[in-house]
């Protein structure tokens, strides 16, 4: 019998990739959806469990025991109330499940930025990272850099002849992007990796780090176009945070707001790299690549007419 895995997030843009990735390897899975969750992929390996992850309760009782879990949630606000509820509370459900099946790995999908940690939902991450190398529960946590969607939003503008964005010159942060295939995969294998056990692992896809400006140059050459580039200032960003944060306090969808311009911020002024405290800054060279998946590939689909949604999708349903 082969072995059944539980993947929380699996209606997620990696999510569905793992799913995938690990029925593709014959895992029976089980995707943990919330209860209104759209959902169209049918597998004779493939059970699913309407949950709301958020609400503490004895779910995990009532199915057949997973000897895996593989956590893909992520706030999709990003703002103080969701990431505590997402990052921590949902996650704090599978870890009970996975101490009362006990499991032989839980592997946790996180983010590079947590290492420098400034917003709510980074530091919510960190508690729950906490919490589950405290648990006693065998696991691995994988600190990815930037996905290709992150990095995708611009390409209809250009198409459109409009300029592409950049903070300060274009040159204040870098990321080695990774593809949601490439990624997917990783986590897979290393589901059953004896040497990643009790790890944390960040990891890009394959180099050299691209920075906003060669982006732009990027879709110049693919587009044959010249692409203008639009300068912002990133602490437009802290401004707006700024005028908001008094009225937060009355208001939680303002004080989300406020949050989501700190975000902002955060990500125009901080490189997806390996940050090193002896040279006191980001390093390409130490972060590491996996997959062959480049940007340039996404943007290559994107540019022939496959739509952001599609582009998370197309190889699935
Ligand atoms: N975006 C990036 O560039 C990037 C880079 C590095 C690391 N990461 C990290 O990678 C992980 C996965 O990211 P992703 O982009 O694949 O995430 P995503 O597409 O936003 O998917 C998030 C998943 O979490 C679920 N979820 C959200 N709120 C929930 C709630 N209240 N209750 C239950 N489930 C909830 C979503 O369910 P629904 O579909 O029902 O909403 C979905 O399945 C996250 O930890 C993220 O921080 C992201």
């Amino acid at each position: 019998m082969s072995t059944r895995v539980l993947v929380a997030g699996a209606s997620g843009y990696i999510g569905r990739h793992v799913v995938h990735e690990l029925l593709r390897r014959d895992y029976r899975v089980v995707a943990v959806l919330r209860p209104d969750a759209r959902w169209e992929l049918e597998h004779p390996n493939l059970d699913t469990v309407s949950v709301q992850l958020t609400d503490p309760g004895e779910w995990f009782t009532g199915i057949e025991p997973c000897s895996a879990v593989i956590s893909c949630l992520a706030s999709r606000t990003g703002g103080p109330e969701d990431a505590r509820r997402v990052e921590y509370d949902a996650n704090s459900e599978l870890l009970k499940a996975a101490m009362h099946w006990q499991v032989h790995r839980f592997v946790l999908l996180s983010a590079i930025c947590v290492q420098r940690p400034r917003l709510a939902f980074q530091r919510e991450k960190l508690r729950f990272e906490g919490a589950l190398r405290a648990s006693g529960v065998p696991w691995t946590i994988i600190r990815a850099t930037a996905f290709f969607k992150s990095l995708s939003g611009q390409v209809e503008r250009v198409r459109a002849g409009k300029p592409f964005l950049v903070f300060g010159d274009g040159t204040l942060t870098a990321c080695k992007p990774v593809g949601e295939e490439d990624l997917a995969q990783y986590i897979v294998e290393h589901l059953v990796n004896p040497a990643s056990e009790g790890s944390i692992l960040p990891v890009g896809g394959p180099g050299p780090a691209i920075t906003p400006r060669e982006q732009a140059e990027l879709l110049g050459r693919l587009t044959g176009k010249t692409v203008r580039v639009r300068s912002l200032p990133p602490s437009l960003f802290l401004v707006f945070a700024a005028l908001l944060k008094p009225f937060g306090h009355f208001s939680s969808r303002l004080n989300e707001r406020a949050e989501f311009f700190r975000i902002a911020h955060f990500y125009a002024t901080e490189s997806m790299l390996v940050w090193s405290r002896e040279s006191n800054g980001y390093r390409a060279d130490l972060t590491p690549e996996t997959g062959s998946m480049r940007l340039e590939d996404c943007y290559r689909s994107l540019l022939a007419g496959a739509t952001s949604a599609e582009l998370g999708q197309h190889k699935l349903f």
